[in-house]
């Protein structure tokens, strides 16, 4: 019933999914820590069965015909943890890019990122752009990784380039609409997610897509990172059927 009335919408640039399976999903990935204190391990062994549970949740998605991926890998924000759980994190990163992107290739993954690069170490950026090059025809799942990601960062890029653009006259301020914000976005040619899952229990965006997370439906869920897995997805996809989008309009 819900999913029928979002299609019956108008079409316009805050309209997406409208299927029973969400076109886009975009992840907080939360809980390693957590994960890792209950089980008296340090938390290095947390973020790497977190790295796992990408994995499976990659696979998953992949499986359940998600068209859009999108997974919080670090924000903006991280640097601010001590420097050896940083490199904990940048080195998992460049474990997994390693060892999984041929797999994720054979696949039909598409691989992006978004995300501030230039304070990234440089072999780190070869290998997103490895990746990236490497993936570029894909087309079964667009993998999007947020890494040094911030929205309010991503926002504020976007704001000078519009300015820069209207002091030489190739903008009219005039013709500043959500279309054109979006285009100067990270995420230009990806759909708003249809649906933001954050795991750990902790109710927050934590400066992940903003300006995309206008009508997302958020689910909230309990499970630490580490935990999740295909039959967790499947329940917060369940969640996210059973919820009628309206996008500011009324059902008849
Ligand atoms: C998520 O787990 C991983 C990153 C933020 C990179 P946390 O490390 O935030 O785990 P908690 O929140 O401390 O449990
Ligand atoms: C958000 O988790 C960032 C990622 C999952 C990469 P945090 O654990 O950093 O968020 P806060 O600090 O609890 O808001
Ligand atoms: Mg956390």
């Amino acid at each position: 019933m819900a999913q029928r009335f979002a299609k019956s919408m108008p079409s316009g640039p805050l309209e997406a999914g409208g299927e029973s399976v969400p076109r886009h999903i975009a992840i907080i990935m939360d809980g390693n820590g957590r994960w890792a204190a209950k089980r008296m391990l340090p938390r290095i062994m947390g973020h790497r069965q977190g790295a796992e549970a990408v994995r499976r949740t990659v696979k998953a998605a992949a499986d359940l015909g998600i068209g859009y991926l999108t997974l919080y890998a670090f924000s903006s924000e991280n640097w601010k943890r001590p420097a050896d759980e940083v490199d904990d994190l940048m080195g998992l990163l460049r474990l997994y890019l390693r060892n999984e992107i041929s797999e994720l290739h054979h696949s039909g993954v598409r691989v992006r990122f978004i995300g501030e690069r230039l304070r990234l170490s440089s072999d780190v950026r070869e290998l997103i752009d490895h990746a990236e090059t490497l993936t570029t025809n894909n087309a079964r799942l667009t993998l999007v990784i947020a890494l040094n990601y911030g929205s309010h960062a991503e926002i504020i890029s976007a704001c000078k380039r519009i300015a820069e653009k209207a002091v030489a006259n190739e903008i009219d301020p005039a013709s500043i609409d959500h279309a054109m914000i979006s285009k100067y976005l990270l995420t230009a040619d990806v759909p708003d997610p249809d649906m933001i899952i954050r795991t750990s229990g902790e109710k927050r965006l934590s400066n992940f897509l903003l300006w995309q997370a206008a009508y997302a439906e958020l689910v909230f869920l309990d499970c630490l990172w580490p935990d999740f897995d295909k039959a967790v997805l499947e329940s917060a996809i369940a969640e996210y059927s059973s919820r009628e989008r309206r996008f500011g309009g009324r059902q008849a």
